[in-house]
């Protein structure tokens, strides 16, 4: 494969393409043509084959593409071809439902630890995995090899505990806190707004009413 950039649009579809080819192949589906999954994602066949086309086509023939081998590749390319070590920082709502979401080890995402500040937390136990105090995450980060933390903590300290992820060794972060975080290139920074989400569809909703009047 050639090593190129390719643009975040195309990364943004791969994991949707991954989850119904994962779909695909647990029903025993071997092949599909782009026209087929593209009946079932509504995405157009060209679009999947120019986004196929990015990694040198995946090697369609007449009849369409290997199920198994698409989803495999496609999870290389995601990375999801190997184990990520990931804690939870911030055990409140946000970070208890996450914890509690298994499906996330399915892609070979081991939930390794959760941490929080509020000594009243500490302890207890979510999915069998004790809540632990701050103190103690520097050195599991770097004792345990976690590539991935999860931010759910107000925005106010999260800068500062990012600082701290990086400074033992954290290559990705997952920041559910409402603040950019200033850190270096090298790693990885991936921001989830959920109310980013609710105002696309809120949008929709009023081009929708806008065309129907
Ligand atoms: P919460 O108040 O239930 O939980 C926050 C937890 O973080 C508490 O247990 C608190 O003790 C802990 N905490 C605070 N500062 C800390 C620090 N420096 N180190 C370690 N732990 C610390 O809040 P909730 O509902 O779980 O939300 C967490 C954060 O995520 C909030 O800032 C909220 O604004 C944000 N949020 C973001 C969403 C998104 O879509 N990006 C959606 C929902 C919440």
């Amino acid at each position: 494969m050639e090593n190129r950039e390719i643009s975040q649009a195309v990364i943004g579809r791969l994991p949707r393409y991954f989850r119904y080819l994962g779909e695909l192949k647990d029903e025993g589906v071997e092949r599909i043509s782009s026209q087929e999954l593209s009946d079932i994602m509504q995405v157009t066949a060209s679009q999947i084959r120019q986004d196929f086309n990015n990694f040198g086509g995946f090697g369609q023939q007449g009849y369409g593409y290997k199920v198994e081998y698409l989803y495999e590749e496609i999870g290389k390319i995601l990375g999801l071809d190997r184990t990520h070590n990931l804690i939870i920082i911030g055990a409140g709502n946000l970070g208890q439902a996450l914890a509690n979401y298994m499906n996330f080890e399915r892609r070979g995402f081991l939930f390794k630890g959760i941490f929080d500040k509020n000594p009243a937390l500490w302890g207890r136990k979510i999915r069998n995995m004790e809540i632990k105090p701050m103190e103690e995450m520097e050195a599991f980060v770097r004792e345990k090899g976690i590539d991935i933390a999860v931010l759910t903590i107000p925005k106010g300290s999260a800068v500062e505990v990012a600082e701290k992820l990086v400074a033992n060794g954290i290559r990705g972060i997952w920041n559910f806190a409402h603040v950019d975080l200033p850190v270096p290139d090298k790693i990885q920074v991936e921001n989830v707004h959920l109310s980013d989400s609710l105002m696309k569809l809120a949008y929709n909703i009023n081009q929708y009413e806008h065309r129907e009047h």
